[in-house]
């Protein structure tokens, strides 16, 4: 696990931002820009009020996950994705790749953070 996050607004989610081997030893040292084979995948689910949990506190504070909602990759290959700053990206939801159009906006997007390879996240230690 590298970091957890909260989106309020459209997004309304909590999401969790997982690593492999590759990609966590990256983050820990620091290692810009990340090496090839590293995969960071960024998972989110619905953002809901817990009752039950509430119930036990005596007031409303409790916040849960609630369902799935889309799944995030980057995946890195310097060679294979050079054109996007060496970064495979793709998006699932419920097991399916979601369309060309939705692909085309990650990296213009991504590029904001041009300067730490394309990556938002930082590391939580
Ligand atoms: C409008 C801008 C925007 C677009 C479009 C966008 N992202 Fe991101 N992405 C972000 C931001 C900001 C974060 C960090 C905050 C967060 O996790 O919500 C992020 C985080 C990520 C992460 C976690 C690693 C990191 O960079 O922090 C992955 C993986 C990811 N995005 C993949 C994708 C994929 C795949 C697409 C296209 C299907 C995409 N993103 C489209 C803005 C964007």
């Amino acid at each position: 696990l590298i970091f957890v996050a909260h989106e309020a607004g459209n997004l309304n989610d909590f999401r969790a931002i997982l690593g492999n081997d590759v990609a966590v030893t990256a983050f820990r040292e620091g290692e810009l820009p990340f090496p090839d084979g590293t995969i960071i995948t960024r998972l989110a689910w619905s953002y809901v009020a817990s009752e039950e949990n509430n119930k036990v506190f005596g007031r409303s504070q409790s916040f849960v996950a609630g369902p799935a909602m889309d799944v995030q990759f980057l995946v890195k290959d310097s060679k294979k994705y050079a054109a996007t700053g060496g970064w495979g990206f793709a998006q699932f939801k419920d097991g399916k790749p979601a369309d060309e159009s939705v692909h085309k906006t990650c990296f213009p997007c991504h590029e904001h953070v041009k300067a730490r390879d394309f990556v938002f996240t930082h590391y939580a230690p």
